[in-house]
């Protein structure tokens, strides 16, 4: 794409004005005003989710270690600011393949987001595009491709191969015609995570009756009534509506299977058979090796998301921002996402200074729409865009592209070597 289209709206108020007044406080009303950072819908979500459906999106897989590592990751890189440096005119936008966006995150695709809240799925693509920021719709997910599209059209959508050529060809017709302009593939998911929690907290897909499952309802009439019961008389059974060109599986059912295509087999060449098809932006989800960066780069790939998934597939694999800087040396012209364990706009900032152009945060916009619906995806949206236009003042930088390894300090290994003056000469 060769001209910036913009997603501002320019009716929108100013998000300095919005950083401001969260920073005064007070002001909002609603089910998440006592809400103050993303990790405070989590607890929140947690009294108004049924255990199975909290117990899938807030766990990961085994022991959770690649999840926790996510967070620490984050945490052993300490931040350097500059001070003095004028940051009055300081902004937080980022372009995306051609697409200015209003802050340097977006929403990453989560499956079945239709039962944590009211037509999930609508909800945090229609809060993302007013926000003017991404929103990445999953393939697991139980509202119509078409549906999203026409309610927000900037929305990306992200595909799981399913398991022969035929059906990638007929999806990924089928996503065209939708309108979708950026297509993620998630490449992680050669087989299916280890998710014991999920055992545990009687989640599967697709949710087996029993009475278990309906004392967990019963015991969330606010999500019983609001989500449950309001989805199926108005809009029937959910079934997974985009794992393919055709309708899936009901979510609930006692017939216990999903159509989970095997996924085994795929290798480099099925991606270079949908690079060849596909005529729009193409992303790669879920790299973690430089060589793989070098890959997908090779195949013609438009961007990768450094990801290990929200730490749910390979428990124990590495957080992407350990190897962030090793993966955006091998990037070259692809534009280098991130996503898995940012909480806040300090970490925003972090790994946009090793090397990110943007990140995606999952789970807690999940809980924020599960909260309070769309006007709680608002409220985290707003939260970490006052954190991240705070943040950048702090620092002492007017804009992203100005963030390097200059303004990180590892905890543990100190500056990286000619880090400390990000090329400058000091005094400069
Ligand atoms: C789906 O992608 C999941 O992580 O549950």
């Amino acid at each position: 794409m060769s001209s910036t289209r913009t997603s501002t709206d320019p009716r929108l108020p100013d998000p300095t004005a919005q950083a401001w007044q969260a920073f005064q406080g007070g002001r909002r009303r609603g089910r998440t005003a006592d809400l103050l950072a993303l990790e405070d819908f989590e607890a929140a979500a947690k009294r108004v989710l049924p255990r199975p459906i909290f117990g899938y999106v807030a766990g990961a897989a085994e022991d959770n270690q690649a999840r926790d590592d996510n967070r620490r990751a984050f945490e052993e890189l300490a931040l350097v600011p500059r001070v003095l440096c004028n940051v009055a005119q300081r902004q937080q936008g980022v372009t995306l393949f051609g697409t200015a966006y209003r802050s340097p995150f977006g929403i990453a695709p989560m499956g079945i987001a239709a039962l944590s809240a009211y037509r999930g799925d609508l909800v945090l693509a229609r809060a993302a595009a007013r926000a003017g920021i991404p929103a990445v719709l999953s393939g697991s997910s139980l509202t119509r491709l078409e549906s999203v599209m026409e309610a927000a059209p900037g929305t990306w959508f992200q595909a799981y191969l399913p398991g022969t050529p035929e059906r990638i060809d007929a999806l990924l017709q089928r996503v065209a015609a939708a309108g979708v302009q950026t297509l993620v593939v998630t490449v992680d998911i050669p087989v299916a995570g280890n998710r014991e929690n999920n055992l545990r907290s009687g989640f599967s897909t697709p949710l087996r009756p029993s009475l278990r499952l309906a004392w967990d309802g019963a015991t969330r009439p606010r999500w019983l009534f609001g989500t449950l019961l309001r989805t199926l008389l108005r809009h029937g059974m959910p079934h997974f509506e985009n794992s393919f060109a055709e309708r899936g599986a009901p979510i609930l059912s006692s017939r216990v299977q999903r159509d989970f295509a095997a996924r085994d087999h795929f290798d480099w060449s099925h991606l270079e058979g949908i690079r060849r098809q596909w005529r729009g932006v193409l992303v790669v989800k879920g790299i973690l090796s430089p060589l793989d960066a070098a890959r997908a780069r090779q195949l013609g790939a438009d961007g990768i998301v450094v990801s290990n998934h929200g730490g749910r597939q390979l428990d124990g694999a590495v957080a992407p921002l350990r190897v962030l800087p090793a993966i955006a040396e091998e990037a070259g012209d692809m534009t280098v996402l991130l996503d898995s364990g940012v909480r806040r706009g300090t970490d925003v900032l972090k790994a946009l200074a090793l090397g990110a152009r943007a990140v995606f945060v999952g789970r807690p916009f999940n809980f924020a729409a599960a909260v309070d619906g769309e006007a709680g995806v608002d409220h985290a949206i707003d939260l970490l865009r006052a954190e991240v236009d705070r943040n950048l003042a702090m620092l002492g930088v007017n804009g992203c592209a100005a963030l390097g390894p200059q303004h990180l300090f590892d905890r543990r290994a100190g500056w990286a070597l000619g880090a400390a003056t990000g090329g400058q000469r000091p005094g400069g």
